[in-house]
């Protein structure tokens, strides 16, 4: 295993990876999955469903873990709507990493073999995962992709502005931005003030949702 990452359990018991190069956590210390279903597939996922999106095509930054993926493609399968899901890693996890990882155990519906097959499925090609979902991969630098512009909704999960200022700043969200449809949204677990005002000046309008356990706020921008 690379000796600058370690798995960690967090507070609600799942696990996530700590990264030594980042000097940071994959997802929160006080809980993974809690963390990710509340910021990613409820706020997200379950939102643009209650919208009544018959499906949904989503843009990842950072597949990481795998676990809003996971997620992503259990909700796909239960509420039976299609999902498209392209995720962005520029740092793809050996597998001596992402094989210790037992989301799987802890998510009601996971399967070990679905995990597996988000993680061994190939890269910049659209496979199909479940009946519901598809992935596609994408091994690339977020500075550098053009992206398509026909997402729904974009999960944000870059490492905090702490670690990695530069994807927090105005050029690369306008990119973003200009990669949604109208009505689309984006969410991330971060609420920095200087975060949200750049995503106000390129025309978001936010919504200040909870964060998830202690966390007092999360960030939903929705393009109008
Ligand atoms: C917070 S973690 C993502 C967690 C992930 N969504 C999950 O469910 O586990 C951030 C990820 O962004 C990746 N990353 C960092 N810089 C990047 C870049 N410039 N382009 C693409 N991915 C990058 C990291 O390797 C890491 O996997």
């Amino acid at each position: 295993m690379d000796d600058q990452l370690s798995i960690i359990n967090t507070k609600d018991g799942s696990q996530s990876i700590s990264s030594k190069n980042f000097n940071a956590t994959y997802h929160s210390i006080h809980g993974a999955i809690e963390e990710s279903i509340h910021v990613f597939i409820s706020a997200g996922i379950y939102y643009k469903f209650l919208q009544g999106y018959s499906s949904l095509k989503i843009f990842e930054m950072g597949f990481g873990s795998g676990l809003n993926a996971l997620l992503a493609s259990l909700s796909a399968k239960k509420f039976k709507i299609p999902i498209f899901y392209h995720s962005i890693e520029l740092y793809p996890l050996d597998k001596s990493v992402y094989s210790k990882l037992n989301f799987y155990n802890q998510i009601p519906n996971a399967t070990e073999k679905e995990f597996l097959s988000l993680h061994e499925s190939d890269w910049n090609h659209s496979i199909s995962i479940n009946e519901f979902f598809r992935l596609k991969k994408i091994k690339d630098d977020i500075n550098v992709l053009p992206l398509e512009k026909n997402y729904d909704l974009i999960f944000y999960d870059a490492f905090a502005p702490s670690s990695q200022a530069y994807l927090w700043e105005e050029k690369l969200q306008s990119k973003l931005y200009h990669a949604l449809n109208p009505n689309a949204s984006l969410v991330t677990y971060c609420a920095q003030g200087k975060f949200k005002r750049i995503l106000k000046s390129l025309g978001y309008q936010l919504d200040q949702l909870p964060g998830p356990g202690r966390k007092h706020e999360m960030t939903r921008a929705n393009k109008v």
